[in-house]
């Protein structure tokens, strides 16, 4: 297992093991920068994603949860860690595109700079997309581009191979594609069941996800403050 390391700026693109994220590595807006978080079921990566704020320097705080199904477990988590939650419940929305229009008003209205799909197990159309172009972070638990889809860890397990991993990556139109900012590797063993290869990988992605998120930020934004605009 890695030592866990400061990640110091900038982050490089792929580094293995994944380092610890452990805070300041937000590019520096001036205020903290807004993010927006999506998620449906147990919401494990949500507050993984928090915590990551809440340590350290206060350069990102998660401003918003949109849930799309009442009783998922994101919901009480949101509430035990005092972040606002927002349920849009997909089955009173007669078409996805309806749907991502109102998660992205809702974001839009909380002035959220970058939103992060953690767990969001429902498709994305262009019209959030393209609310947030390049500000869209999906974490999949798969190493991308092998196993998108439903069931990735399932779909791992069935096709033999001896090593997985999980992938965050921006989002584009195709489901589960989009440029990848960072990925762990995680080993299939020969007695691994489905929830053990699942909860192996789940702990690789509550270290790669926050990092993502702050390379995704540091490429937006993090050159806006370089020393040639500090005047
Ligand atoms: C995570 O493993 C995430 O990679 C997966 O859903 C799980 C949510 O767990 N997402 C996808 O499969 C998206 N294609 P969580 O609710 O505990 O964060």
């Amino acid at each position: 297992m890695a030592a866990c390391v400061e990640v110091s700026e900038p982050l490089p693109a792929f580094q293995w093991p994944s380092p610890q994220f452990v805070g300041g590595a937000w590019p520096d807006l001036g205020r903290p920068l807004r993010l927006g978080v999506m998620a449906s079921g147990q919401g494990s990566n949500f507050e993984a994603l928090v915590a990551a704020c809440r340590r350290g320097p206060a350069g990102a705080e998660v401003v918003e949860l949109v849930v799309n199904n009442p009783l998922c477990e994101a919901r009480r988590r949101a509430e035990r860690l005092g972040i606002p939650c927002r349920l849009l419940d997909h089955r009173h929305f007669r078409e996805r595109q309806l749907l991502d229009q109102q998660v992205a008003a809702s974001f839009q209205a909380n002035e959220v700079d970058l939103v992060v799909m953690a767990g969001w197990m429902r498709i994305v159309t262009p019209v959030l997309i393209g609310a947030y172009p390049n500000r869209l972070v999906n974490i999949h638990p798969s190493l991308l581009p092998s196993f998108r889809g439903l069931d990735a860890v399932g779909q791992a397990l069935a096709a033999g191979v001896t090593i997985s991993g999980c992938t965050a990556h921006l989002v584009e139109e195709l489901v589960d594609a989009g440029p990848i900012l960072a990925q762990a590797a995680v080993p299939v063993l020969a007695n691994d069941s489905h929830a053990s290869l699942a909860a192996r990988i789940q702990s690789q992605e509550h270290r790669i996800l926050p990092y993502g998120v702050a390379l995704a930020a540091q490429r937006l934004w993090g050159e806006r403050l370089g020393p040639a605009d500090q005047g």
